[in-house]
């Protein structure tokens, strides 16, 4: 098993959990960086190369080491207005905008997406929503769903923004279990689904080859179980 997907000339290493390193040229996107505090993270926060770093809520375990990381490489944390503030309140550079608003860099553009879950920070201040993340290379789009249950808004990302790759919670309890993902992989009608929140913690525990075989029954998306 692999812990990095390509697709054109787009990289995407799991990192495990929600973590991921997107990798297109120079440009390196690091999304919800839980690293040090991480049982199953195989990469220390000081080892992370990143040009930019993207946050879908302000919980521990997504917020994770990108405070550090964001210092150690003079780059912006991209997230919700309230959290990208409390980010600035903690020394790190930020980029703020609405759940629903676009954000364009040179490698593309984000769309912050609705997400049905709670965003507060390990100090306890309430940040805002928390969000999906869609990014939009051009060619490739890719759906970090964040935290979230099964929701409506799905249906809409998969029929007007057409997402290619999904990146899939299927840990249950706190986000979708591995049946609320199958349904959500079908409305997103993605081609590539890859599963992740799950197992980091006993009561996320979920089989992934479960996950596998149901999505590839239920819909066309072919699942890639990453390594971490
Ligand atoms: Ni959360
Ligand atoms: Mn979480």
């Amino acid at each position: 098993m692999m812990d990095t997907f390509k697709i054109k000339d787009i990289e995407i290493k799991y990192l495990s959990h929600s973590g991921f390193l997107i990798t297109k040229g120079e440009h390196k996107i690091l999304i919800d960086p839980y690293l040090s505090e991480n049982p199953l993270a195989k990469i220390k926060p000081q080892d992370i190369k990143a040009t930019d770093i993207l946050l879908t809520h302000g919980h521990f375990d997504h917020v994770g080491d990108a405070i550090e990381i964001a210092k150690q490489n003079d780059c912006n944390i991209t997230t919700v207005f309230e959290l990208a503030s409390w980010c600035e309140r903690q020394g790190a550079k930020a980029n703020g905008m609405p759940v629903g608003g676009k954000f364009k860099f040179p490698w593309g553009i984000i769309h912050l997406r609705q997400a049905m879950h709670a965003s507060i920070t390990s100090d306890g201040v309430s940040v805002g929503f928390p969000a999906s993340i869609l990014i939009d290379f051009g060619d490739v789009k890719i759906y970090h769903l964040g935290d979230t249950a099964l929701i409506n808004d799905f249906k809409l990302v998969g029929e007007i923004y057409k997402p290619d790759i999904a990146l899939m919670p299927i840990g249950g309890k706190y986000t979708m279990d591995i049946n609320e993902a199958v349904i959500a992989t079908k409305w997103l009608n993605v081609s590539t689904v890859i599963p992740m929140h799950y197992d980091t913690f006993d009561v996320i525990k979920a089989n992934p080859e479960e996950f596998k075989q149901k999505v590839e029954k239920e819909t066309n998306a072919k699942c890639v179980i990453l390594r971490f």
